[in-house]
């Protein structure tokens, strides 16, 4: 069985630095044609010229796949001036940018802390025409874990969407049933990602029969209910969900660790990932559009030229994969996997 879609783009990725980055770009770049390229190395990409760098780092450690093409995100401050703003509006390969509430995950303590501080930065995207990019947590100690996106959404994103209603915002990595009401019932200017992760698992996965680390991402996998919803959304066909895997990788030791690190790594297999959890629902038909019309739909870009072809032809996916120095535990290790993208 064979299923060729038009090539596919990674709506949110992490591709880290240095040796990191070396090690997973490829996994990413020999499959899809373009990528939302995450902002948070340390220290983050807070301005024009540090993303114009990144990104020529990146094609460098591309250069075996010249066709990829990595779509660069500043990371939000409250100190990001409107100027700088137009700046990266101008820049051409500035498509987003990032806002990380400050403490939410991996990286993020340069994030806003205020948000009605940024407002004037938020009018000089609407006007510059860049997506903002939102990891939708609350940060309040006081907000239980496993509750905070939809606080966020109630207390930070309704009231941001009804301020800013030409800015399009994509709430990324949605884990839950209020996220895909609020996507369901929001404005052309709204769409949403969704991990692999958050369509297969539940929190059992990662805390039954001993706490899995490599399960552990923010905002955290939520209880069984929440995932259907997701799945029901994707498998809806709505055109403003697209693919994001949030590929994010950590060294084994790192997330194997008493204080581990959040984020899963999903490049090795990302597409192939999503077409097992698409089939399983019946819903292969949906799968291209998912990955290769609403995002770049959304974002006003061309939708790719070329294709790809998935074919059923099981696969054992390593229990590791070379990290720089160390090695990283890939989604799904060691277990069978039924698609493969053709060389
Ligand atoms: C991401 C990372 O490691 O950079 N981690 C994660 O759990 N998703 C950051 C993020 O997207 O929240
Ligand atoms: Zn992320």
């Amino acid at each position: 069985m064979q299923l060729t879609l038009t090539r596919p783009d990674d709506w949110h990725l992490h591709l880290r630095d240095d040796t990191a980055l070396n090690a997973v770009v490829g996994h990413t770049a020999k499959t899809f044609a373009r990528a939302v390229v995450m902002p948070n190395l340390t220290p983050p990409v807070i301005n024009t010229e540090l993303a114009s760098q990144y990104r020529d780092r990146i094609l460098q450690a591309a250069k075996a796949y010249p066709g990829f093409d990595p779509l660069m995100t500043l990371y939000l401050t409250e100190q990001l001036t409107p100027e700088e703003i137009a700046r990266a509006g101008a820049s051409g390969f500035i498509k987003a940018c990032k806002l990380y509430p400050a403490g939410a995950t991996t990286n993020s303590d340069a994030g806003v802390k205020d948000i009605q501080k940024i407002y004037p930065t938020l009018e000089a995207m609407q006007r510059a025409n860049l997506v903002l990019c939102v990891h939708g947590e609350v940060v309040d100690p006081k907000v239980d874990i496993f509750d905070r996106e939809a606080v966020f959404i109630d207390q930070i994103l309704t009231p941001l969407v009804r301020e800013f209603p030409e800015l399009r915002v994509v709430l990324e990595h949605i884990t839950t049933e209020q996220a895909a009401t609020f996507i369901t019932d929001s404005p052309e200017t709204i769409g949403a990602t969704v991990t692999p992760q958050h369509l297969m698992y539940n929190r059992n996965d990662m805390l039954v029969g001993g706490i899995k680390p490599h399960f552990y991402c923010l905002p955290i996998i939520k209880r069984d209910n929440h995932r259907q919803a997701l799945v029901n959304l994707a498998m809806s066909g709505h055109p403003r969900l697209f693919l994001g895997t949030d590929s994010a990788p950590h060294a084994r030791t790192a997330k194997e660790s008493a204080c581990g690190c959040a984020g899963m790594f999903s490049a090795h297999a990302a597409i192939e990932l999503y077409a097992e959890v698409f089939e399983q629902h019946g819903a292969l038909d949906k799968l291209e559009a998912f990955a290769s019309f609403h995002g770049p739909d959304f974002y006003g870009l061309p939708r790719n030229a070329d294709t790809i072809t998935l074919e059923k032809s099981p696969w054992t996916v390593p229990e590791t994969y070379g990290f720089g120095d160390d090695v990283l535990v890939p989604m799904k290790a060691g277990a069978e996997l039924q698609w493969r993208v053709r060389d």
